[in-house]
C-alpha cells in the first residue's frame, strides 16, 4: 500500500472518503483513487498518443476501441495501486464511483461512464457524473490542498480556453472564454501545418526553445472590455506568414506564434485577477505544460502580488485524479448522478455566475 494510502488510513477515513475515478472523454484512458477529494492514492493514465500519431489527430472510432480495450486492466491497476481488489468481497472498499459525462467524443465517454456505472452498482455505491472541465479546476488544489482563495484560474486545453474565478471547491464563476479556437487547437493546427508532427503543443513547445520569439510579431486579439480570448486570427496570420516568408525558420515561427499566444493567455489572466480581487492564479489543462507558459505565469504573477500556482505537467493533462477531486466535492453539494444519465459530448462550462450565485445565495 502506498504511503498516502496507509496516511489516510491512520488517519480514520479510509472507505468513507474514498472516490474511485475513470477519464475516458478524449486519448487518454485514466483511473485514479482519491481520498478525501485531494490525497492521490493511485493514478494510472494509458495515453493512446501513439496510436492515433499516424493520423496526425486522434481518431473517433481507433480511441473507443482502445478505451474498451484499456479501462478494465487501468482500473484494476489503480485499484491495485490503493491496495484494493475489484472481485473483493466484504465491505463497501470506496465511497463512490465518478466518470467523465462530457465534454468529449461520445465513444469515449461512454466507455468511461458505462464501465464506472457498473463498478458502482456492483458495489452498491454512488456513481458520479462529472463535467470534463471542471475537474481541471481542480489540478492545483491536489497538488497544494492549502490553497488560499479567490483564485483566478486560466483553464487552457484542447477544446477549450476558460478564464474562471474559484472561490472554493465547487464554487466558481467563468469571467472569460475564447471567441473561436481554444489555444490548445491553436497549437495543435500551427504545429501541423509547420509540419512539426502531433501532438502539436509539445513539438511547439520544443521547437521554439531553438527560436526567436521576437522573429515575428503576429498579432494580438484584444477584445477589450472583457476577459475574452480569440486565436482565430494569429493562427491565419501564421500561415499567411509563411507563405509569404517561405525562407523563414519553423523554429522561428514557433517561439513567436507562442509568444503571442502567451501575451494574450497572461495579459487577460493578470487582468481578471485584478478586476476580480483574487490573490492568486493558477494554471490548468494541457497547454498549462507549455514551459514558456509556466515560466512567465510564475514571474509575472509574483510580480503582479499573487500566488502562482502550477500543477505538474502530469496534473495539467487529462487525468482521472481530477475527475475524482471534482466527484467527491460534488457528492456533497449536489448528490449522485441518475444512473439513467448519459454522456454528454457537448456539455459546456456553466454560464457566468450560476454556480458561484448559488452558492452565495444559499
Ligand atoms: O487538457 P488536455 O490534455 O486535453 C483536453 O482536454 O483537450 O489538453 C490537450 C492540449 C492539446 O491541444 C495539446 O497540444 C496541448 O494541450 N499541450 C500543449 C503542451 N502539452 C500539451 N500545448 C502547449 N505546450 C505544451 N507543452
Ligand atoms: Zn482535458
Amino acid at each position: 500500500m502506498s504511503e498516502a494510502a496507509s496516511a489516510s488510513q491512520a488517519a480514520g477515513h479510509f472507505a468513507g472518503r474514498r472516490v474511485l475515478a475513470l477519464e475516458t472523454s478524449c486519448d487518454e484512458t485514466a483511473a485514479a483513487v482519491v481520498d478525501d477529494g485531494h490525497v492521490v492514492v493511485s493514478s494510472v493514465v494509458s495515453s493512446q498518443v501513439d496510436l492515433h500519431a499516424r493520423y496526425g489527430g486522434v481518431v473517433p472510432e481507433v480511441a473507443s476501441r482502445a478505451h474498451t480495450e484499456l479501462i478494465v486492466p487501468v482500473v484494476t491497476e489503480a485499484l491495485a495501486g490503493a491496495g484494493l481488489d475489484p472481485h473483493g468481497g466484504g465491505e463497501r472498499p470506496i465511497e463512490a464511483v465518478a466518470a467523465t459525462v462530457g465534454p468529449g467524443l461520445v465513444g469515449a465517454l461512454l466507455v468511461g461512464v458505462s464501465a464506472a456505472k457498473s463498478y458502482a452498482m456492483g458495489w452498491g455505491v454512488p456513481f458520479i457524473g462529472v463535467n470534463h472541465l471542471e475537474g481541471h479546476l481542480y489540478a492545483s488544489l491536489l497538488e497544494d490542498p492549502d490553497l488560499a482563495y479567490p483564485v483566478v484560474v486560466l483553464l487552457v486545453s484542447g477544446g477549450h480556453t476558460l478564464l474562471v474565478r474559484m472561490d472554493g471547491p465547487g464554487r466558481y464563476e467563468v469571467v472569460g472564454r475564447t471567441k473561436d479556437d481554444a489555444a490548445g487547437e491553436a497549437f495543435d493546427k500551427v504545429a501541423r501545418y509547420l509540419g512539426l508532427g502531433y501532438p502539436g503543443g509539445p513539438a511547439i513547445d520544443r521547437a521554439a526553445e531553438k527560436g526567436d520569439p521576437a522573429a515575428v510579431s503576429f498579432p494580438r486579439a484584444k477584445l477589450p472590455g472583457s476577459f475574452d480570448f480569440s486565436f482565430s486570427g494569429l493562427k491565419t496570420a501564421v500561415v499567411n506568414y509563411v507563405r509569404a516568408h517561405p525562407e523563414i525558420s519553423s523554429e522561428d515561427v514557433a517561439a513567436s506564434f507562442q509568444r503571442a499566444v502567451t501575451d494574450a493567455l497572461l495579459e487577460k489572466t493578470l487582468e481578471a485577477a485584478a478586476a476580480t480581487g483574487a490573490v492568486g492564479i493558477c494554471l490548468a489543462g494541457g497547454v498549462a505544460a507549455n514551459s514558456e507558459l509556466r515560466r512567465r505565469a510564475a514571474e509575472e504573477g509574483e510580480a503582479a502580488g499573487l500566488s502562482v500556482f502550477l500543477p505538474s505537467r502530469a496534473m495539467c493533462t487529462d487525468n482521472a485524479a481530477m475527475i475524482a477531486s471534482a466527484g467527491f466535492f460534488r457528492l456533497r453539494a449536489k448528490g449522485p448522478t441518475a444512473l439513467d444519465a448519459g454522456a454528454e459530448p457537448g456539455l459546456g462550462f456553466r454560464e457566468p455566475g450560476s454556480t458561484l450565485g448559488a452558492a452565495r445565495a444559499s
